[in-house]
């Protein structure tokens, strides 16, 4: 059996709307760990249109670094063979590039994946637009949650479209876990039977209704697409993405 790596959550304490102080953010240090997951790149949102200046900005990532640092010594003292990493959740914004550029934020680990979100009424064009402006800069994306997208979820050719362009696509555990019915669960079932999906990640935002979990979700991929894809999209394309490569 192999660990499970979780490139997408907030498990980060104080920050954004993830734990909401050190006891829940080693609370979910723990659930994480005893469920299996032992390699985690914490992701605080990034926002750009919250902050007013460069100095809110800086401020944010100095907070960030804090609470880090606290998890990182937590984890250490723990789970010895656990290891945290850092990255982002960024909300797509035109200026993106120059924010990375600029270490305003962050990519997953200091790779060229870039974790990105988008508003959940984006159209197909901007999608698109977006990703091959990421791509062309030398980023690659990994484009959260896509069960979210009323664009995708009307598309299965575009979500075919972005992953034959480089995106890398990403749903949520509890999305495969929560829903059973309906156009969200029609999309992820059609999304993983064809192959479409490269990464599972928890999202995760508190201990109790979002929890870091992953494995419930395995099992469930396991038994309806087979132990391989399970394999590639709970461990092995995370390994190569926070060793970057392609
Ligand atoms: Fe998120």
């Amino acid at each position: 059996m192999y660990d499970f790596i979780d490139l997408h959550c907030h498990i980060l304490s104080g920050i954004d709307d993830g734990a909401k102080d050190t006891e829940m953010m080693t609370r979910m240090l723990d659930i994480a760990y005893s469920d299996g997951i032992k390699t985690i790149c914490l992701t605080p949102h990034f926002k750009i249109y919250r902050f007013n200046d460069a100095e809110e900005i800086s401020k944010y990532n100095q907070d960030i670094q804090k609470a880090y640092e606290l998890a990182c010594c937590y984890a250490k003292n723990t789970y010895p063979d656990m290891t945290l990493l850092l990255g982002n959740e960024i909300m797509y914004h035109n200026d993106m590039f120059d924010s990375l550029v600029s270490s305003k934020c962050h990519t997953i680990s200091t790779t060229s994946y870039v974790l990105v979100e988008f508003p959940p009424h984006i159209s197909s064009f901007d999608l698109k637009n977006a990703t091959s402006k990421l791509l062309r800069k030398g980023f690659h994306p990994i484009i959260a949650h896509v069960e979210r997208y009323n664009a995708l979820l009307n598309s299965h050719s575009l979500l075919k479209e972005l992953k034959e362009s480089g995106a890398i696509i990403q749903i949520n555990s509890n999305s495969i876990t929560r829903f059973k019915f309906g156009k969200v669960a029609r999309f992820i079932r059609k999304a993983l039977k064809n192959k479409l999906v490269d990464i599972v990640c928890t999202d995760s935002h508190n201990d109790t209704s979002f929890p870091p979990t992953l494995s419930k979700a395995y099992r469930k991929v396991c038994k309806r697409y087979g132990n391989d894809y399970s394999k590639k999209i709970f461990h092995d394309n995370q390994f190569m993405i926070i060793n970057n490569k392609h």
